[in-house]
């Protein structure tokens, strides 16, 4: 592909020349000296990370890990999954682990490696060595599926914040299974369940930094447990939990502050994504109730917080997902919109954060990525669907190169084949700079 044909490429000159402070007109401006100027591959200092660059793999679930024939309903990561993480890893670079079960309990998917069995342990050690040996950062993104999971994978309970099943579609045990079966009401988790839930990410946090991971990002966001708890459509308790935006809080602020206390703030992180829809979650307050979180979470001096665009979706397209939030956030409030178009922005959250580092993610491309970064708005950008294809995305956008289209087809594992579209790419199509991911889970 000749990319001096490509009309974006003056736009994107004279916005990055601007940007990096640089006359227009200047007789050597090329993409290539903008680009290498560029903060993106400046060195960032998040907590007990010091990153040489600020191109993030954002957190994957691939479905890629092997079954486990010593512990039933259970999945770690292998040779293949060495190789994924390997191939994405850069100098001073930072990758975030595929979301992780802290419990068996916790996980509904299968062929996602969890962090609670000593062969996961095992197997985590040896990608997180092996990565290393490149050079780069390692965390591991916690995972609870809550109402997510189901008694099929677990073999127990399912819990949540209050017993509100999903409703309208059904659980698959096997993606590509014919049939489904119904979401299960899950138990309002008691005091109890909560202390317990608790110790098993403290538990499992203490596990991945035992194997060498450079430290924790709890999954808020996307409708897991913890953010269960945030949304007020889910989350329907009258105790101390629930009711209020602040009381919505508790439980992910207290898991926070226990996890800090065991492995050091320093190496903790947190994702949320206020504007999440994912998982059916459609809560009430949501400027008031995260700019609050935000501004708790920014008293305890975390490694960073994660937070995801308006107009990512799982299942919407960016249009139709900032249409939506626009147009209203809950059938209860179907004629009373909760955001202005202007209010589609990470700006409140950010700004209520401080001094926090703040990594964002959510259709990052090789045209909208610089521009953010340069103004401050934030510290790092994460790539999550072109890291899938692009295992060299970071020298990509370096050095000006077209990225390969992502598969979807190819996501979300187990196949019989694990390694096409995960580690070996057929067929690759290149995307124009520009161009704007359509839904994640769409044909
Ligand atoms: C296949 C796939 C798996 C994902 N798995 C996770 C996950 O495990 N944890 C998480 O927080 N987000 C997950 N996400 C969301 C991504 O981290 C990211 O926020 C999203 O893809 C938007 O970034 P992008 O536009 O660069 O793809 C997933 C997204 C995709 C497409």
């Amino acid at each position: 592909m000749n990319n001096t044909s490509i009309p974006w490429r003056e736009y994107a000159i004279r916005e990055l020349s601007l940007l990096c402070g640089i006359a227009e007109t200047h007789p050597t401006l090329t993409m290539s000296n903008l680009r290498a100027k560029s903060k993106l591959f400046t060195p960032v200092i998040f907590g007990a990370l010091e990153l040489e660059h600020r191109v993030v793999l954002a957190p994957l679930t691939r479905c890629r890990a092997t079954k486990s024939e010593k512990y039933p309903r259970t999945w770690f990561p292998d040779d293949l999954n060495i190789e994924y993480y390997c191939q994405r890893a850069t100098n001073g670079g930072l990758l975030i682990s595929e979301a992780t079960p802290v419990s068996l309990q916790a996980s509904g998917m299968p062929g996602v490696p969890g962090i609670f069995t000593d062969e996961q342990k095992t197997g985590w050690k040896r990608v997180v060595d092996a990565v290393h040996s490149k050079g780069s950062f390692f965390v591991m993104q916690l995972w609870h599926q809550g109402r997510q999971a189901h008694s099929k994978a677990t073999g127990m309970r399912t819990l949540s914040a209050s017993a509100v099943p999903i409703t309208g579609s059904k659980y698959f045990l096997r993606r590509r299974d014919p049939d489904g079966v119904d979401w299960e009401v899950p138990r309002a988790m008691m005091q109890t369940d909560i202390e317990m839930v608790k110790q098993e990410y403290i538990e499992a946090a203490k596990a991945a930094i035992e194997v060498g991971f450079d430290g924790i990002e709890i999954h808020g966001a996307n409708g897991y447990l913890p953010d269960q708890f945030l949304h007020s459509n889910v989350n329907q308790r009258t105790d101390g939990y629930g009711g209020t935006p602040e009381k919505r809080c508790r439980l992910i602020l207290e898991l926070t502050t226990e996890l800090g206390n065991a492995i050091g703030f320093d190496r903790l992180a947190v994702r949320l994504s206020p504007f999440g829809f994912f998982n059916q979650t459609r809560g009430r307050d949501r400027l008031q109730q995260w700019v609050y979180l935000c501004r708790e979470l920014s008293r305890l001096h975390l490694a960073y917080v994660h937070l995801i665009e308006p107009r990512f979706d799982e299942v919407l397209s960016e249009q139709d997902k900032l249409h939506a939030l626009t147009s209203r956030t809950s059938p209860s409030h179907a004629e009373t919109p909760e955001f202005t178009g202007d209010q589609l922005t990470l700006r409140p959250f950010r700004e209520a954060l401080g001094q926090t580092p703040c990594i964002v993610a959510g259709g990052y491309n090789p045209s909208n990525c610089w521009e953010g970064i340069e103004r401050g708005d934030h510290d790092a950008i994460a790539i999550g669907r072109y890291f899938t294809s692009n295992s060299d995305v970071v020298e990509r956008l370096r050095l000006g190169q077209p990225l390969a289209r992502y598969d979807r087809s190819r996501f979300y594992g187990p196949f019989p084949d694990n390694e096409i579209g995960y580690t070996i790419h057929l067929n690759r199509q290149f995307a124009a700079p520009d161009e704007v991911p359509q839904t994640s889970h769409g044909a």
